[in-house]
């Protein structure tokens, strides 16, 4: 099952993933991934095994003009990913040595706005 956890920000619309909404292992929840009962929840209920983090307020002005949304979803956010894997992993019986891992497409250069450098 891929479940698509988004808040509907200025940068997120249901229009675009209108193709998604009758596949069969596709649902939509509308949340904050800086929730972390919420998120606990959704991966509990939806027995998550990867995750990915796509909600990076990406869009580098907005990082100038509201850096406290851009925070919240890049630190406490990310760090609620994580700690909700890691529990589920444990709780779940699905962690064990040697799997597991994180992926970060991040880049150490230009780091002149916030968002860059998260
Ligand atoms: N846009 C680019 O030029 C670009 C380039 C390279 C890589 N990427 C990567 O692609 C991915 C997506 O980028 P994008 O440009 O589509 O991002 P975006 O900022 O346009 O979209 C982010 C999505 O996350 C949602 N979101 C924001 N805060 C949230 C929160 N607290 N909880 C849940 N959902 C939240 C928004 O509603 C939106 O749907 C990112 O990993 C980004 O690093 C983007």
């Amino acid at each position: 099952m891929v479940v698509n956890l988004d808040l509907l920000t200025y940068a997120g619309n249901l229009r675009n993933l209108a193709d998604l909404e009758e596949r069969q292992h596709y649902c939509f929840v509308c949340g904050d991934i800086a929730d972390a009962n919420f998120v606990a929840e959704v991966m509990a209920e939806a027995q998550i095994d990867p995750v990915v983090h796509f909600a990076p307020e990406s869009h580098g002005d907005r990082s100038i003009s509201d850096p406290q949304s851009l925070v919240r979803t890049n630190i406490p956010g990310t760090q609620v990913l994580l700690e909700a894997a890691r529990r589920y992993a444990i709780d779940s019986g699905k962690s064990d040595r040697g799997s597991g891992g994180i992926c970060h497409t991040g880049s150490n250069t230009a780091l002149c706005k916030p968002f860059s450098g998260t």
